[in-house]
């Protein structure tokens, strides 16, 4: 029989599950084993931590609901999700593609469809009006028409429509296209800063660890068009004042935006706009886009 000390554990537990079939199944949890192991022997894990550690993914699973994806907001947190993002990028993402950011908790799929120049804020019309207008190209500058933007928000104050008291009413969120020579169109109200949701076992932790929990003013942002890498990203307001400590660490420089009046090519001068030119990447042979996140509906298990 094996020794089943500190280390020899680690040794039996990688030799049952050796003969996994699947080969990236036997790589990941070989190194999950092996990572997890090492982290109890480094902080010498004591038993009533380890059971707090299994109450908290515990309460965190229980969290979840087909509106609630409280897995992908402690992934958030733990800037897991970045990671992630950010090793995806480095294999797909074309140097002069637009750079990503996080899908986040709150993307729903089919959002209502507008047209140019209408507004997406159908219940929530509080707040300064906003355009966003530019284009989608491809890396190299070529206009890619009819290409599908979904962009989604908080509403004035700081809440997306899943946390509102109907969940099932869409609202600051909808579906554009672009046009024969890839423009678009789009008008919201100003988002502001928010906090991540702080009434669960991730806030929680979030307020022990003495972080804010905010996340600076943005708006989510989603590029579908065909034979096109799927774009996932946020425009990100620079005044606001947590723009360089968001809690899930989804801010990149470029993707920092200021809306001003007047600008060249606005589709109206008396409102605040922001452009922005969307630079799609190749899809890859092989490749099937690989979005990080998901809507929180479809990860819940069927119903038995
Ligand atoms: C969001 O942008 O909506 C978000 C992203 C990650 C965690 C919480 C919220
Ligand atoms: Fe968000």
């Amino acid at each position: 029989m094996a020794d089943l000390d500190r280390l020899g554990i680690t040794a039996e537990a990688l030799a049952q599950m050796a003969k996994t079939p699947d080969p990236r199944m036997r790589e990941v949890m070989a190194a999950a084993i092996r990572h997890l192991h090492d982290f109890a022997r480094e902080v010498d894990l004591k038993p009533d931590e380890w059971l707090a550690g299994i109450a908290f993914l515990t309460a965190v699973g229980q969290a979840c609901t087909p509106y609630r994806q409280e897995f992908i907001l402690l992934s958030d947190v733990l800037g897991l999700s970045r990671l992630v993002n950010v090793m995806h990028d480095a294999t797909g993402r074309e140097a002069a593609g637009t750079e990503t950011s996080l899908l986040g908790p709150f993307f729903r799929e089919k959002a209502p469809e507008f047209a140019p120049g209408e507004s997406i804020a159908v219940h929530s019309t509080d707040g300064e009006e906003l355009v966003l207008f530019g284009t989608v190209t491809d890396a190299e500058g070529k206009p890619v028409p009819d290409a599908g933007i979904d962009i989604w928000q908080t509403d004035a104050h700081g809440l997306y429509d899943l946390q509102a008291n109907d969940p099932e009413v869409m609202d600051l969120r909808g579906r554009y296209r672009t046009d024969a020579e890839g423009r678009y169109h789009m008008r919201t109200v100003k988002p502001i800063g928010y906090s991540i949701p702080m009434d669960g076992p991730v806030g929680r932790m979030v307020q022990q660890q003495h972080r804010h929990g905010m996340r600076p003013a943005h708006i989510h942002v989603l590029v579908q068009a065909p034979g096109h890498r799927e774009l996932v990203t946020a425009l990100y307001l620079g005044d606001d004042k947590n723009i360089d400590s968001d809690t899930v660490f989804g801010v990149s420089d470029s993707l920092v935006v200021t809306p001003a009046k007047g600008l060249p090519g606005a589709p109206r001068a008396d409102v605040a706009a922001v452009r922005y030119d969307f630079r799609l990447s190749r899809l890859a042979a092989g490749e099937t886009g690989g979005r990080v996140g998901a809507d929180p509906s479809q990860m819940m298990p069927a119903a038995q």
